[in-house]
């Protein structure tokens, strides 16, 4: 039990949801390192989602609100998109290589993303709405393809090859 109980306190100081499953014989399991990084990438993605949205909406609008809030959006996808090269890349390619064919396609998702980023923050600064809007659903196709693929086939395989390690790594992103 103290095992369960330190287990809950590190989940609960960490703000990431306790995922107790119990078994048939009532035995509590503890799923949270295999679930915390999903969780918690899955759920920074919606983040960024709405900050995007919020970027979009102000379009067309007050030109300071709209810088301000590209802004906050590129610097929260930054901190995102980093935190991805840095431990999760990495992990997923001491398995599979570097030249494997899931993080080469997210990399360049994530170069691409950048340019495109450069590019609405242009039209914003030269106040050219409909070339801002135009790469702003371009970006969001991108984004939604990119995130998709991480959910799906990235994040579940990093969180079981990081095993324990996994919640400190999800713990960067809070
Ligand atoms: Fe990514
Ligand atoms: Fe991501």
């Amino acid at each position: 039990m103290a095992r369960v109980r330190a287990s809950m306190a590190r989940a609960y100081i960490q703000g990431w949801r306790y995922r107790g499953i119990r078994t048939c014989s009532g035995r509590v399991e503890i799923q949270e390192t295999m679930t915390t990084i999903q969780e918690a990438f899955t759920r920074d993605h919606r983040r960024l989602d709405t900050l995007f949205e919020r970027a979009e909406q102000d379009l067309g609008g007050d030109w300071a609100d709209c810088v301000s809030a590209f802004t906050i959006f590129r610097e929260a996808i930054e901190r995102h998109m980093k935190t991805e090269e840095a431990w999760i890349f990495p992990a997923y390619e001491k398995k599979y290589g570097n030249d494997n064919p899931l993080t080469s396609i997210l990399r360049k998702g994530h170069k691409d993303l950048r340019a495109f980023f450069d590019e609405i923050a242009e039209a914003i600064v030269g106040q050219d709405v409909d070339e801002a809007k135009g790469l702003v659903g371009v970006v969001a196709q991108i984004l939604k393809h990119h995130d998709e693929k991480e959910e799906a086939e990235l994040y579940p395989v990093v969180a079981e090859l990081l095993g324990a390690d996994a919640p400190s790594v999800a713990a960067l992103l809070s």
